[in-house]
């Protein structure tokens, strides 16, 4: 009964979202001459990002900390027509490397106008080992640094009526076996960043906070578990275009693919089937 309960449901919504779905669109001229700043540029989604905005003519800062992959990113940036490409070297495990990051940026850029907060590092992959030091970790890197450089940047994003963004995983809305740690970093980013959108429209800023959920793209990060799960990866380019569609039109909550705009709604309605869906993700024995 819930099954077909579900599939009413969803036949119900997919003619929805066809009748009155279509997503609003920017203009592209909008995005000429704007500063913007990507974390974790070097590769995979935040690459991409950059070269959708560079396509546009913006003006580039990447980081990340492999300086070779930078230098190509920024090189591609400016072919396909970035007005300028700068980029910034430091691990972001340290507020001081953040700081430096908003600096470096503002001296090179003279304000921010887009602030993207892309980058995380590899998470453990596996079952929980039961050391809240593993989860620790993980939190400097892939939430702390993110809350530290939207304060560090808040000031000029506030003069610029900025965009901040921030990708996390639709892993937050349902938990996740074998990502634990990650997981939880995500799910502190979410309660961060949406908190933060109400205090800074309260205080009638102007600067809008886009929170990314994203399901599985294939990136080199994402292919350590390519073999273990049972879907298909989404595309990193499409994933980008969506991205900064939703960053322009200062979008609360952006989704990639679409069908996880859905899960919030499906979890509400049918939590048992959205759990049972996440415990079978995995393949049998992927981790045994
Ligand atoms: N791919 C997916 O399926 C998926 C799903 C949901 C959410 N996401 C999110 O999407 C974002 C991008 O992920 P991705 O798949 O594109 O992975 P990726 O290609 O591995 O990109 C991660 C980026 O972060 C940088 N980075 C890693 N550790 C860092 C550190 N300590 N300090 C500074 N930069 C660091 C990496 O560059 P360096 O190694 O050069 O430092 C790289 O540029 C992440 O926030 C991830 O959680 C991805």
């Amino acid at each position: 009964m819930w099954k077909s309960l579900f599939g009413g449901l969803v036949v119900l919504l997919a003619v929805y979202l066809a009748l009155f779905g279509r997503k609003k669109q920017y203009n592209p001229d909008d995005v000429k001459g704007l500063r913007v700043v990507v974390t974790g540029g070097s590769s995979g989604i935040g690459e991409q990002i950059a070269y959708k905005f560079a396509s546009m003519g913006a003006k580039l800062h990447v980081s990340a900390r492999r300086e070779s992959k930078l230098i190509d990113v920024t090189a591609h940036a400016k072919d396909v027509g970035a007005q300028e490409a700068h980029y910034f070297v430091a691990s972001l495990s340290s507020y001081i490397n953040a700081s430096l990051l908003i600096q470096d940026a503002m001296q090179k850029l003279g304000g921010i106008d887009v602030l993207i907060l892309n980058h995380f590092t590899s998470p453990y992959v596996g079952f929980y080992r039961h050391e809240a030091k593993d989860i620790e970790q993980l939190f400097m890197t892939n939430m702390l640094t993110h809350a530290h450089l939207a304060s560090a940047a808040m000031e000029t994003l506030k003069e610029n009526k900025g965009r901040i963004a921030a990708t996390s995983s639709a892993v937050a809305f349902f938990g996740s076996p074998y990502t634990i740690p990650y997981t939880t970093t995500k799910c502190a980013l979410v309660g961060f960043f949406q908190s933060l959108d109400h205090e800074l429209t309260i205080n009638k800023t102007d600067v809008s906070v886009s929170l990314v959920h994203l399901g599985y793209i294939g990136t080199k990060s994402s292919s350590v578990i390519q073999d273990k799960i049972k879907h298909k990866p989404a595309s990193k380019v499409e994933c980008a275009a969506e991205m900064v569609r939703g960053i322009m039109m200062r979008e609360r909550e952006v989704y990639f693919p679409a069908s996880v705009s859905w899960v919030p709604l499906f979890q509400a309605l049918f939590p048992d089937y959205i759990s049972n869906q996440v415990q079978q993700t995995y393949r049998d024995n992927a981790f045994s």
